[in-house]
């Protein structure tokens, strides 16, 4: 059955075949074909899925507007402080520590937005599970409150996976968040790592086809759910948690994280019991190499003394990569749009190592920033930096020849890592 679209009208073509009497033979066959005007039905289902978004964008506008103005609120207030404080570098380390935390929470947040509307790709690499559980562990105990007691049962030795490290980040975060707001009384939180034979799941997950998967586990002794929540919490936006508070979008982040990982989700919940989710993700035969840098690792990048040209239009920004570029050693050239750009590169190119451009600059884009510099210098090295690249764009921007991105918002320690990585490319 096949359904053509028309400009004015869509038809549901049916061939169906039939068998006569005298054709028992299977020597000719009769057919009936049928042709239905379903427009309206389609026009009815394709407004119930408008209707249905828009519900959806006003539930999720409302929720971010939320939590971006208290992320805003945050680094206002302490911002105000800042001044204030100059005498007492306690409170005004502490005060920075707040503006830190606060920006890292909105850019965590865009970032969720993003990968939910699938914005951002997947870099799938060789991944250390329990490397990500330990660094998520750290963070829930500096961040949760004391009344959650934070456990990890994590498998020695096991199994790299490929993955996307961000991503699996995310998926942990996500069910750890939700496992503590199920405890608003307090409670513990356990997380668990071990491997599983693939047999073990065909009979519960039929697509299940790896020898072995990694499970992830975590758990909570917080409310449990009962059986209509439990059917709906995949659902985007599905949240129970009341306006500003939750926005759903977590576990249907989560869902969509592990089939794009062709892993599967177990869910085992009881009201005022608690919950565990049951996470599996396959085991690869061959890991690719590549290994995730370490947090770590970033804190010993070494700066350089090479020139850097510096293309960013927001001024602050901009001003903030230049003083850290340049406390590291660098000389830093900036420009603050794209002909500026352009201009200083052509002034300048003998002594410049690398450009770091953003990609949405007034005058002229990072895109065609790009371009101009490649035609003055074939070999000139360009690190794009943008919130949002789309994927198309993305992959034209590759077979141009660019091939060094970075994400906004970015840390210092992560520009000066790709700056240094880019430079020492032969
Ligand atoms: N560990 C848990 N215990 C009890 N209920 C849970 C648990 N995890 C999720 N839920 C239920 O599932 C719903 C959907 O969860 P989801 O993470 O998708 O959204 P949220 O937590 O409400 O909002 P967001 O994650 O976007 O901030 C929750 O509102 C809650 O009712
Ligand atoms: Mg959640």
């Amino acid at each position: 059955m096949t359904t053509h679209s028309t400009e004015e009208l869509i038809l549901e073509f049916d061939v169906a075949r039939i068998l006569l009497a005298e054709e028992e033979e299977e020597e000719e066959a009769s057919y009936v074909v049928s042709l239905k005007d379903i427009t309206a039905q389609k026009t009815l289902e394709e407004q119930l899925r408008q209707a249905q978004k828009l519900e959806s964008l006003g539930t999720l506008a409302s929720g971010i507007a939320h939590d971006f103005n208290n992320i805003l609120g945050i680094i206002m207030g302490h911002s105000f402080l800042l001044e204030r404080l100059k005498s007492d570098p306690v409170k005004l380390s502490q005060s920075i520590d707040a503006i830190e935390k606060a920006t890292q929470r909105g850019a965590a947040l865009v970032k969720q937005l993003l990968t939910f509307a699938r914005k951002t790709e997947a870099v799938f690499e060789s991944v250390l599970v329990n490397q990500i559980i330990e660094e998520v562990v750290k963070l829930l105990q500096e961040t949760f409150s004391k009344t959650i007691n934070v456990r990890s049962d994590l498998k020695r030795d096991l199994p790299i996976i490929v993955a996307d490290s961000n991503q699996i980040y995310q998926v942990m975060i996500n069910l750890c968040v939700n496992a503590r707001d199920a405890m608003p009384m307090g409670g513990t939180l356990s997380i668990a790592s071990t491997t599983v034979e693939g047999g073990a799941l065909s009979s519960k997950f039929p697509r299940a086809t790896a020898r072995e998967y990694i499970l992830l586990q975590v758990s909570d002794t917080g409310m449990g759910m009962d059986e209509v929540t439990r059917q709906r919490i995949f659902e985007p936006f599905f949240t129970t948690k009341g306006v500003g508070k939750g926005t759903g979008l977590g576990l249907a982040l989560v869902h969509g994280i592990v089939e794009n990982h062709h892993g599967s989700i177990n869910v085992a919940t009881e009201l005022g019991k608690g919950t565990t989710f049951s996470i599996y993700l396959p085991v690869e035969e061959r890991p690719i190499e590549s290994h995730r840098t370490s947090k770590k690792a970033m804190e010993d990048v070494p700066g350089g003394t090479e020139t850097i040209l510096l293309i960013e239009d927001e001024e602050m920004l901009g001003e903030l990569a230049r003083a850290f570029l340049v406390s590291k050693g660098y000389t830093v050239l900036t420009a603050r749009d794209g002909e500026e750009g352009v201009e200083a590169f052509s002034r300048h190119q003998k002594e410049i190592s690398v450009v770091v451009t953003d990609m949405g600059l007034p005058k002229l884009g990072g895109e065609d920033v790009f371009k101009r510099i490649r035609a003055i210098d074939p070999k000139a090295k360009v690190i794009l930096a943008s919130g949002f690249i789309d994927p198309e764009v993305k992959s034209e921007m590759y077979k141009a020849g660019a091939k060094h991105f970075i994400q906004k918002p970015y840390s210092h320690d992560e520009v000066l890592q790709k700056v240094r990585e880019v430079i020492d490319i032969k």
